[in-house]
């Protein structure tokens, strides 16, 4: 079986709708979050995740690291269902929420690190080789002792990625990374992740909106779109069908955003 194995997902939330005017009462609505999702990913692979707004994207990587639990379908990561084992799922993944962190907000780097090793059990010496490693990697030397909130944003998102990455997970999950980072620190994170995929066999799997770190970083994507999968190949193929100005070649192409607008409402989206 696939490394990363899901097979026929489904996900809705109940919500309650706004009032309508005069009524006491809120109705409440269905949200299919996922409908019939399937895939699979082999281990080593680095695949871009992609749809518009609401498609289900955070949905799936919350349930592919056990925070929800689905209504129906098959997912396995490892051999593991992520949301029956937690805390021996999760010693197995790393994940970066571009808007969240895990690190704690007012203690160094370092002191946060600590506790990261001892939550996942790393032993001293791994510990040291790999932060060693993470820090050259990432440029975080100079920072280890400096508190989080101090950080600008695109230190901080190395940071976090160093804590993530610590105790030296098999799949990393990336929920928009490069989110309101600068144009270099977009290249070094780009740099890093190609590194810790290639070097260290991190599977990864890559949620953006940002095109350039897709076209950048994966040969493989998955689209989704109002909860369904609706591609799932290479990239070079899913912009060729869509770019109207028929350009050949991923890195010729002048505006791929344009060519991802086009085949978002190609798709009905
Ligand atoms: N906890 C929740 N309760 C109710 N509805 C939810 C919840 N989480 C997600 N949803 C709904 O499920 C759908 C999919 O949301 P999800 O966050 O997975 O989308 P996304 O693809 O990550 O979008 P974005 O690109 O905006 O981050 C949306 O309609 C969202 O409103
Ligand atoms: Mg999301």
């Amino acid at each position: 079986m696939s490394y990363i194995f899901v097979d026929h997902l489904c996900k809705s939330f109940v919500v309650r709708k706004k009032r309508e005017k005069g009524s006491l009462l809120r109705e409440k609505e269905t949200v299919h979050a996922l409908q019939d999702v399937s895939f699979e990913i082999e281990k080593g692979e680095l695949v871009g995740y992609i749809g518009p707004n609401g498609a289900g994207k955070s949905t799936t990587v919350k349930i592919l690291s056990g925070i929800l639990v689905p209504e129906s379908g098959t997912v396995t990561v490892g051999g593991r269902v992520p949301w029956e084992n937690r805390k021996e799922h999760v010693s197995h993944i790393g994940v970066v929420f571009g808007q969240r962190t895990q690190l704690w907000w007012d203690v160094p780097l370092l002191d946060s690190y600590s506790l990261l090793k001892d939550i996942y059990r790393v032993p001293e010496a791994s510990y040291k080789k790999r932060l060693d490693e993470l820090t050259e990697a990432l440029q975080l030397g100079d920072l280890l002792r400096t508190p989080l909130r101090l950080l600008s944003l695109g230190q901080r998102m190395r940071a976090e990625l160093c804590g993530s990455l610590l105790h030296s997970p098999e799949l990393l999950y990336l929920d928009e990374p490069t989110i309101g980072l600068d144009a270099v620190s977009k290249l070094a994170l780009r740099d890093f992740l190609r590194w810790e995929n290639a070097e260290k066999g991190t599977t990864i799997l890559l949620t953006t909106h940002d095109m350039e770190d897709i076209v950048a970083l994966c040969s493989r994507v998955m689209v989704l779109g109002h909860g369904s999968k609706l591609y799932d190949g290479g990239l070079q193929e899913l912009l060729t069908q869509y770019d109207t100005t028929k350009t050949v070649q991923v890195e010729e192409h002048q505006n791929i955003d344009q060519v991802i607008a086009s085949m978002y409402k190609n798709l009905g989206l």
